[in-house]
């Protein structure tokens, strides 16, 4: 089956404040865009990737893209974008909704969710124990309750899914998301978690620019 990847960039990394949409700050020379599309390339599981970009950069993303790779405009909130890759999509069979901000996630790592699906698992994403004790808070700051931390996961991209069952999810809810799993397990779906990657981390504030600068630093490595 066909295995299309959906590549959210259109946020504007209001965290990393950096005054430019997260997927276009560098990195060693190149964005945490095509970092992403690259890392997706090389996992040698995709065959074909659509990159989501904010409106007003679709030209400029299009006119420099490699063979297999296509741009569409996202929208206000990353399920609106999503749902743009979704459509372009068209009849892929499997699909992967990976984060731009996702810049240095291992290509085995993919390759491990793609290899899930062909397995027969119909929605695979990668997960981590969570180091901290996790609190829900009301408006107030008040803590409502303590989660057990051993049964949390931080869960990571990229996320996988039977397309149908994707489609589906996205036809039938217009909640507000960050997380596609989440609209998935809304549809009754089982949705299975995998060994997430530390290597796979969103690169949300300055601290996590910083690390994925040291990271890639060839004269700390
Ligand atoms: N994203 C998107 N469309 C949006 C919002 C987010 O495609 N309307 C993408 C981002 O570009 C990012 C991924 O979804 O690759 C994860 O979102 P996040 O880390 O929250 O990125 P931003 O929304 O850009 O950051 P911030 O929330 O700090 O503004
Ligand atoms: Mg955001």
């Amino acid at each position: 089956g066909r295995v299309v990847a959906l590549v959210p960039a259109a946020g504007q990394g209001t965290r990393l404040g950096e005054g430019v949409p997260k997927a276009f700050v560098t990195l060693r020379g190149r964005t945490l865009l095509q970092w992403s599309v690259d890392g997706l390339l090389d996992s040698g599981v995709v065959d074909r990737v659509i990159v989501i970009v904010p409106p007003d950069r679709v030209a400029a993303v299009g006119a420099d893209l490699p063979d297999g790779v296509d741009v569409v405009a996202g929208g206000t909130e990353r399920t609106d974008s999503v749902r743009a890759g979704i459509t372009a999509a068209g009849d892929a069979d499997l699909l992967l909704v990976h984060d731009a901000a996702r810049a240095l996630t291992p290509p085995r790592l993919i390759a491990r969710v793609v290899a899930e699906l062909r397995a027969g698992r119909e929605a695979v994403v990668p997960a981590l124990p969570v180091a901290d004790t996790i609190k829900s808070v009301d408006l107030l700051g008040v803590v409502t309750g303590t989660p057990e931390r051993s049964e949390l996961r931080a869960v990571q991209t990229p996320q996988g899914f039977d397309a149908a069952l994707l489609r589906r999810a996205y036809d039938t809810t217009d909640v507000v998301t960050t997380d596609d799993a989440g609209l998935v397990e809304r549809t009754g779906a089982r949705v299975r978690t995998i060994a997430g990657e530390p290597l796979a981390f969103k690169i949300t504030t300055p601290l996590d620019l910083a690390l994925a600068r040291a990271l890639t630093d060839p004269d700390t490595n």
